[in-house]
């Protein structure tokens, strides 16, 4: 089901590569991940954000998230339906929906992340790649999810089954407002942007909201996965620091998409 990036022969797994027909090899890591990006350029979140991500995700803040998209799931797809997760970042997403829909791929183009997501999903195949070139065969997946990661049309519907789904996942205005207001004098709302594409349809939105207490450690690695984090001058951030715990709301839109009968 993977195709060699630079030919786009199949890959076969011999041992601890993955070989085409023209003899490109691409190594599988200590880490059980293959490198399938031809640029040797570092792309996507840094280790910082990296780390920063598994950490906070560990605390499970963002398990309501997950919950709900397993029950978008339920409406569209069965057990042995195959999902990719496309920039799945550290994998945590995919460690809670595996344990009912157990056939997940997933690609990042940040290798620090896809270390992270293959170290903690042993059973599942991930690979570094970009979304807007991915190395897998066309027509294979009833689902593909993208959470808060660039969404390439063109490379979806080729990746889609004719009657599969894409799911976005983005904030919603008031996501991490409290935050917001402890950084800033004017808090905006984000705004929400309904990602609308040509050949693929919104048929589904749903709100998945909920508020925890972070404490020092958790806002510290809040803020450091956000874009905050380098947007935000020094003062503002040590504003973040002399916080000693914070009510957080998290607040997303889940929107579900189907191929359009022509494409
Ligand atoms: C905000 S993080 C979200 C990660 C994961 N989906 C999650 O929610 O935990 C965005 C991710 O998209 C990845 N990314 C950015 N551009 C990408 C691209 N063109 N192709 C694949 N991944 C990309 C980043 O490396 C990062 O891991
Ligand atoms: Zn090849």
């Amino acid at each position: 089901m993977l195709i060699c990036p630079k030919c786009k022969e199949k890959l076969n797994r011999i041992d601890n590569s993955y070989k085409c027909i023209n003899n490109h090899s691409y190594d599988i890591s200590k880490y059980g991940y293959v490198n399938l990006l031809l640029s040797k350029t570092n792309a996507g979140d840094d280790k910082v954000m990296v780390d920063a991500r598994y950490n906070f995700l560990s605390k499970d803040y963002y398990l309501p998230l997950a919950s709900s998209i397993i029950n978008v799931l339920s409406d569209y797809i069965n057990k042995d339906s195959l999902i990719l997760d496309g920039g799945c970042g550290t994998g945590y997403y995919d460690s809670v929906i595996k344990s009912i829909y157990p056939n997940i791929i997933g690609y990042d183009i940040s290798k620090d992340a896809i270390t992270k997501a293959a170290r903690l999903n042993k059973d599942l195949t991930y690979f570094v790649a970009s979304s807007n070139d991915v190395p897998l065969e066309s027509n294979l997946f009833d689902c593909i999810i993208n959470i808060f990661t660039p969404t390439f049309e063109k490379e979806i519907v080729r990746l889609l089954k004719d009657d599969g789904i894409l799911i976005i996942v983005s904030p919603k205005d008031n996501h991490l407002i409290e935050l917001k207001k402890s950084i800033y004098k004017n808090a905006y709302l984000n705004e929400e942007d309904i990602p609308s594409f040509n050949n693929l349809y919104l048929d589904k939105c749903v709100e998945s909201i909920s508020k925890s207490n972070l404490s020092k450690e958790d806002l510290d690695n809040l803020i450091k996965m956000t874009p905050y984090f380098y947007k935000t001058s020094k003062d503002n951030l040590d504003k973040i620091n002399s916080i000693d715990c914070l009510d957080v709301t998290f607040a997303f839109n889940i929107y579900i998409y189907k191929k359009r009968t022509n494409c």
